[in-house]
């Protein structure tokens, strides 16, 4: 219901924005050029916000995000309904399974867990029917796993479920809460903006500046806190945070069936060129074994988040895991290409009715592709290993990274792809 709320606010709010966006489509590269190593240095986006001023990079939570960061969030299966309980059966879940040791390092909170009214004294209030304890408990039990703790709150007065308040007004309070606290992610949603007190500020610049401010106020907290920007409403949102955030939301919330899968990919990959180390794209969390669609289609997903160098956050529950969705969340391959420590996002050659074909250079020296079937048809899909951008080899292997099997090639690759399914092959010279 809330998030069928939200994608009817969307439409509404965004209509306007998304024809801007499409009008200035020549600031992204057209997709058959290879991208350029300047988004990926640190420098300072230039003109992308298509007018809006850039300013001097200030590296919040450098270090913290060097490959894209890898947890669970309750809100996509759960719903607001995520309690204590839930959080530390996920948490010995992801350390007991395995996950943790692939990778799986967040366990986040995320809205519904505070209430509407802040105490007396000006604190967020965990809710006491989810939280008896507070938060801290909760904090101190996942860290003794060995994991990370990451909690939401809100750039503006609500969150966007309008059950808890936000933290317009209290920045610097709340990120000093949270430090005490022991969090180590803050999820900044993007809800009931204080629109009405910046007249006539442009909404990306007015983002931009509560964006910074949460940085600043994380850093003035003393701990180094994961800064997560989820600014779903404006498409241009890459264009300013991309230097604030350790990772900005680029599409609307994602539902769990495939027509949302190839929405937020697409948008994602239409801004390959912002993500860099330590600032990545999200095209939003996992849908994998939540239900909604076939295992070809959760393996999809998982491939191509990898391929886009995305946040890898399961969203599913995690006690109530089927073989075939362990396997796919745990396939360390697909991971590794994830988690490439060169940080270049991949991209697309070519999008022929639906057939794509994307490139993804590796740190090795190799490249992952994802040929992807985004119709309702099985389809032959083929590219070259000059079109990937390899050269200089007499034979190049392809490892498939879902079935394991190796095949070599002096040039043609070739693959029968199954209707909404991927190959997804890492190419090396043999
Ligand atoms: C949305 C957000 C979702 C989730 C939800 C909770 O605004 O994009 O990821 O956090 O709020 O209400």
């Amino acid at each position: 219901m809330l998030r069928h709320r939200s994608a009817v606010v969307i439409a509404a709010l965004i209509g306007a924005t998304v024809l801007l966006g499409l009008s200035s489509a020549g600031q992204f590269p057209s997709w058959d050029t290879p991208p350029n190593a300047s988004a990926r240095s640190g420098a300072p986006a230039s003109d992308a916000s298509g007018g809006v001023p850039s300013y001097a990079f200030i590296p919040f939570g450098s270090g913290l995000a060097s490959t894209p960061p890898m947890g669970w969030n309750g809100y996509n299966h759960f719903g607001l309904d995520v309690t204590a309980d839930t959080i530390r059966a996920m948490a010995r879940s992801l350390a007991v399974s395995g996950m943790k040791a692939l990778g799986y390092t967040y366990v986040n909170v995320d809205g519904g867990w505070d209430l509407r009214a802040r105490t007396a004294g000006g604190d967020l209030q965990p809710d006491p029917k989810k939280f008896p304890k507070g938060i801290k408990p909760v904090v101190d039990f996942v860290h003794a796993l060995g994991l990370k703790f990451g909690i939401y709150t809100s750039a503006g007065f609500r969150n966007c479920a309008n059950t808890s308040a936000g933290s317009f007004g209290h920045y610097a309070h709340d990120a000093a809460t949270f430090a005490a606290w022991g969090v180590d992610y803050v999820k900044l949603d993007w809800c009931y903006l204080p629109l009405r007190l910046y007249p006539l500020m442009p909404h990306a610049l007015l983002s931009e500046m509560l964006a910074r401010q949460f940085g600043e106020a994380i850093v003035a907290s003393g701990r180094r806190m994961l800064l997560d920007v989820n600014d779903w409403i404006d498409p241009s949102t890459a264009s300013w945070a991309r230097d604030l955030g350790n990772m900005w939301r680029t599409a609307t919330d994602i539902r769990d069936n495939y027509q949302s899968v190839l929405f937020n990919f697409t948008r994602d990959m239409s801004q390959y060129r912002m993500a860099r180390q330590d600032h990545w794209n999200d095209p939003d969390m996992l849908e994998v074994g939540n239900g909604g669609m076939s295992l070809n289609e959760q393996r999809t997903q998982f491939s191509l988040w990898a391929e886009l160098a995305a946040p890898l956050i399961a969203g599913n529950d995690l006690s109530h895991m089927s073989h075939d969705v362990f396997a796919i969340l745990t396939n360390s391959q697909v991971i590794a290409i994830d988690q490439d420590p060169l940080g270049v996002q991949g991209y697309p050659l070519t999008n022929r009715a639906g057939h794509w074909v994307l490139t993804r250079p590796l740190a090795s020296g190799a490249r992952a592709i994802v040929l992807f079937d985004a119709t309702g048809k099985a389809a032959v899909i083929s590219t070259t290993v000059a079109a990937i951008g390899l050269s200089g080899s007499a034979e190049y292997e392809l490892r498939d990274v879902w079935s394991g099997r190796v095949v070599t090639t002096k040039g043609p690759i070739s693959a029968q792809v199954s209707a909404h399914g991927v190959v997804m092959l890492v190419v090396s010279p043999a």
